[in-house]
């Protein structure tokens, strides 16, 4: 990624509907992935320290992201999981979801042109363990500061992005092997050129 100056990145951010269909480069997705919620590692007073690349609520880390890979250059299309610590891509479903993602979860046509849909999951329950009710809150937010890092980093990449929180919830969590209560889908961002 060329990338570009935070300001700018700031300043240019759109959110776009009009994918071309064309591809993204896997190097694009593991940059996209890692800026967005990838981990790193941080000496404090001697101990190290590991945290992700958005803050989170009491660094639990409660966003996990499922990529969707509709056109990604030296990839499968299929749904994947992005492992953090790892920073690996584990497979949950392989195929081309790009109609099913049009005709029963975003409903948006233009999104179905899209490169890959970013779905942002929220593990309520690491959060609600810890806190309690707060937890819904605080995961809320947590989502809040992946999902701009995530535009921020694709606009820097001159790459398209919109968020889109309207979903079907139960076909989607079902599709990623998620229950939508424990854990649950709480945004979508499609990126693309
Ligand atoms: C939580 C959230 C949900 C959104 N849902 C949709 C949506 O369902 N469809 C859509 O086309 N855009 C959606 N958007 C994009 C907004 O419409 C867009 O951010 C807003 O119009 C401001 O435009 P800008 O992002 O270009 O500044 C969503 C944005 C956010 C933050």
């Amino acid at each position: 990624m060329e990338g570009c100056s935070l300001g700018t990145a700031i300043r240019t951010r759109v959110s776009s509907r009009e994918f071309s269909g064309a591809s993204i480069e896997l190097g694009d997705l593991s940059t996209l992935l890692h800026y967005s919620n990838g981990f790193r590692t941080r000496n404090v007073d001697g101990e190290s320290v590991t945290h992700r690349n958005a803050p989170s609520s009491g660094n639990l880390g409660s966003v996990e992201i499922f990529p969707v890979a509709l056109r990604v250059s030296g990839l499968r299309p299929g749904i994947y999981h992005y492992d953090t610590a790892g920073h690996f891509l584990s497979v949950v479903q392989r195929g081309e979801f790009a109609t099913w993602l049009r005709e029963y979860v975003l409903y948006q046509r233009e999104f179905s042109k899209a490169a890959v849909a970013f779905v942002l999951v929220g593990s309520v329950g690491r959060v609600t363990a810890k806190y309690g009710d707060r937890g819904y809150r605080l995961v809320l937010l947590d989502v809040g500061h992946v999902s701009e890092n995530l535009q921020l980093t694709a606009t820097a990449a001159g790459l398209r992005v919109c968020a889109t929180a309207g979903f079907i919830d139960g076909e989607l969590n079902q599709a990623l092997g998620i229950d939508g209560l424990a854990s649950a889908s709480f945004l979508v961002l499609l990126v693309g050129t």
